[in-house]
């Protein structure tokens, strides 16, 4: 069937985080919502049939992944990545931020240290904070408009010092974002090889988010993490999610693949004391999602390029001070605003009072974020042009 992503929905009065808290969080309730990485276009027809059906089946009691949802993972890393997978390595949770917290909380002790690459997804934060843990940052490095890692940097983190002391390294795990939130690099499978190859180096494990991984502009193509080698699998916990792709984020669930026998234990431990069962209906969403929603998909992602190419095409013409990083996955846009010569507090106020648009501030993702921020572009293009014309309106008035 064909689906129409311009049509304009309206979401408000129904608990929509992204469009019931506007005046909460922007502090008034004018603002055009394109922060949290939801999107405003309805799921797909077959997603939304499998709930109601779910639905009519009045009994919502405890639901464990059966063997046919199990399969509809393993089956769509073949199909999406030539990737085999047994179905023993996925575990479900209610979401990957969840997940990752418990995977910190399985591969560390207090006091250890967690590599993070800046400016990041905030939410990590906490996932390794409150965990007893300090972040480290392997600080990403932006070469002529495109974001690269510091591998070079990287290794050094594996031997701290303080002062000319070298002291030991606490490392335990590092959380790669793949593609990237929120600067919207693919990371290719050569970057992650070498990048993989400094952290199992030195006996660390990495934690994968790839909860992007379906949403890529045209020419990419994603490679996971531990399908690189036999190594790279061992050494890896791996978060796959069907919400980002087919915005489900409501629904909670979640597949976490691990293939090390030893690392599911611990991660299955840390699972069952912090995290409840996933959601009923997400499990039903998650595999009718990924068995019948490619149809859907296709028209999404054509919509998505067609929208990115009309959010460059209109700062590079009519608000050249903003610099769009051209995102090769995601649908979040990363503006470089430092032309606008603005502290963050200051170019925080003039999105939301002046614009009158709400996005997410770069300084919250860390070191690196300042000068930067972030906006969702998956919204029907009447609400990109209405945005971006208050945009324009206001940096006009500078
Ligand atoms: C990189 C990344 N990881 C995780 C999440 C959220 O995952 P969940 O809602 O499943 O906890 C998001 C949401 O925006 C994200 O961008």
């Amino acid at each position: 069937m064909k689906y129409d992503f311009d049509q304009v929905c309206d979401r408000k009065n129904t608990n929509c985080s992204k469009w019931d808290s506007v005046a909460a969080i922007f502090g008034r309730d004018d603002v055009i919502p394109m922060w949290v990485a939801d999107m405003d276009f309805p799921t797909a027809k077959p997603i939304v049939e499998a709930v109601r059906r779910r639905a009519e089946h009045e009994f919502y009691g405890y639901t464990d992944a059966g063997e046919t949802v199990i399969a509809s993972v393993v089956e769509r890393m073949k199909r999406k990545f030539n990737w085999d997978i047994d179905p023993e390595w996925v575990v479900f949770t209610p979401g990957v931020v969840p997940a990752i917290s418990c995977a910190v909380k399985s591969l560390t002790h207090p006091g250890d240290e967690v590599i993070l690459q800046q400016p990041v997804y905030y939410p990590f934060f906490p996932a390794v904070t409150l965990n007893g843990c300090h972040i480290v940052n392997n600080a990403l490095k932006l070469v002529n408009g495109r974001y690269e890692m510091d591998l070079g940097d990287l290794e050094r983190r594996f031997h701290p010092r303080v002062g000319m002391r070298a002291i030991p390294n606490r490392v335990k795990a590092m959380v790669l974002c793949n593609p990237h939130n929120p600067v919207g690099r693919l990371w290719n499978k050569e970057e992650v090889t070498q990048m993989g190859e400094v952290v199992l180096r030195h006996g660390a494990v990495v934690i994968s988010d790839e909860i992007h991984c379906e949403l890529l502009f045209k020419g990419y193509k994603h490679t996971p993490f531990a399908s690189i080698s036999e190594e790279f699998e061992q050494s890896c916990i791996l978060c796959m999610a069907p919400s980002k792709t087919f915005n489900l984020a409501g629904l909670s669930a979640s597949s976490i693949i691990i293939p090390n026998k030893a690392l599911r234990d611990g991660f299955e431990n840390a699972r069952a004391s912090m995290l409840p069962r996933p959601n009923l209906f997400g499990l039903t969403a998650l595999e009718a999602a990924y068995r019948e929603g490619d149809e859907w998909l296709e028209q999404l992602l054509g919509y998505l390029q067609g929208n990115l190419e009309y959010t460059i095409d209109y700062f590079e013409r009519r608000v050249p001070k903003i610099k769009v990083i051209r995102p090769e996955g995601t649908y979040l846009v990363w503006l470089d605003c430092r032309q606008l010569n603005m502290d963050g507090m200051t170019l925080r106020a003039f999105m939301r009072e002046k614009a009158r648009v709400g996005l997410d501030d770069g300084f919250i993702f860390g070191p690196g974020g300042e000068g930067f921020e972030r906006m969702n572009i998956a919204c029907p293009r009447a609400i990109l042009e209405e945005a971006f014309g208050r945009i324009e309106a206001a940096v006009n008035t500078l």
